[in-house]
């Protein structure tokens, strides 16, 4: 029965070149957001944000799921209508952001791994009761001089898999995010090396743990070059070595990839997912989309600026970079 409900809501969230809106940042992320464009740093600033992002008209036709933070579930509109219950009506599949955050990991200097496991099977039934159907925990992998060790990515990998199967407990999609930053000078092919280290030592722990991989999405990092790096590779060497990299480390059985966008320009993040569509759509055996948090809200942030005139400017911003992601999963983006 859960196995059923598992596969049916991942298929759901990956179904018709749709992907995911990752509106999941925490208090201080979103803050930090809002910082840089003199928004006050309120919760009833991040309750009318979320408010315009979750009443945007048409956004279901782009976006299949949306991810919340734990403020933003318990929220409503201002006539009293809960968020969660706006995303349902419009045919969005609700999802929780379930990780405490990347903290400093004992014992390995610059390594960090995510907390949120103590007491996730008691959170994880409230959110279920709440109407979230699936979930997202998000490790961070740095590269640096000898970084990652191959410590922190197994402590990162276990406890990805550990979420993962709590989730699947109470019939909750685990979206499994291994994150490689983009900070730094490494080159492409270093991210490459490290990516498919991280992604292989990742599905081992999902193994380990008898996740359901048909179950679950994988939201992982493009291979980029870092983002100071002298040579930075053109969008078709970028999706070439994405896909070579997924077809190397992602078992076929897992339904769906969706990428987040970790910092990459909200242009640049359609143009890199359209081309791998446009080259080897035939190839791939999962579907593929993406899941961005700032390369679908940012451009439409910046025009927000926290004011009430600029709303439905902002809506349409937003429902702008949403369709030209759903063509790019068809690889028939234009700019
Ligand atoms: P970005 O697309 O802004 O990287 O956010 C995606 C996300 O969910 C990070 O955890």
């Amino acid at each position: 029965m859960i196995q059923d409900e598992l596969i049916a809501t991942a298929k759901a969230l990956v179904a018709d070149h749709k992907g995911l809106l990752a509106m999941d940042e925490s208090t201080g992320t979103c803050n930090k957001r809002f910082a840089e464009f003199d928004i006050p740093q309120t919760e009833e600033m991040r309750r009318k944000y979320r408010e315009l992002i979750v009443t945007t008209s048409g956004l279901n036709q782009s976006i299949s799921g949306a991810i919340l933070f734990d403020e933003t579930i318990r929220q409503q509109q201002l006539d009293g209508t809960p968020f969660i219950k706006i995303l349902i009506d419009a045919g969005i599949i609700p999802g929780i952001k379930l990780d405490l955050g990347a903290k400093p990991l004992a014992g390995f200097p610059g390594e960090k791994v995510t907390e949120g496991l103590d007491g996730l099977r008691k959170r994880l039934v409230e959110y279920k009761e709440m109407g979230a159907r699936f979930a997202k925990w998000r490790a961070v992998i740095n590269i640096g001089d000898g970084l990652p060790t191959a410590g922190g990515i197994l402590a990162n990998a276990h406890a990805l898999a550990r979420y993962a199967g709590l989730c699947q407990e109470v019939g909750l999609v685990p979206i499994v995010e291994p994150e490689v930053l983009m900070d730094g000078d490494h080159s492409l092919q270093h991210c490459l090396t490290v990516t498919s280290e991280v992604l292989h030592i990742v599905f081992e722990a999902l193994y380990s743990q008898r996740i359901l991989l048909d179950g679950m999405l994988l939201k992982p990092n493009m291979i980029l070059p870092g983002l100071e790096a002298k040579v930075q590779e053109s969008v078709d060497e970028v999706a070439e070595a994405t896909v070579k990299c997924l077809l190397n480390n992602v078992p076929a059985t897992v339904p769906g990839i969706a990428f987040l966008s970790g910092g990459q320009s909200a242009e640049l993040a359609t143009e890199r997912l359209n081309a791998m569509h446009k080259k080897y759509k035939a190839d791939l055996p999962w579907a593929l989309t993406f899941s961005y948090g700032r390369a679908l809200q940012q451009p439409a942030l910046e025009i927000w600026r926290g004011d009430d005139a600029n709303k439905e400017a902002a809506q349409q911003a937003l429902i702008h970079r949403a369709k030209l992601n759903r063509a790019a999963c068809m690889g028939i983006y234009t700019s």
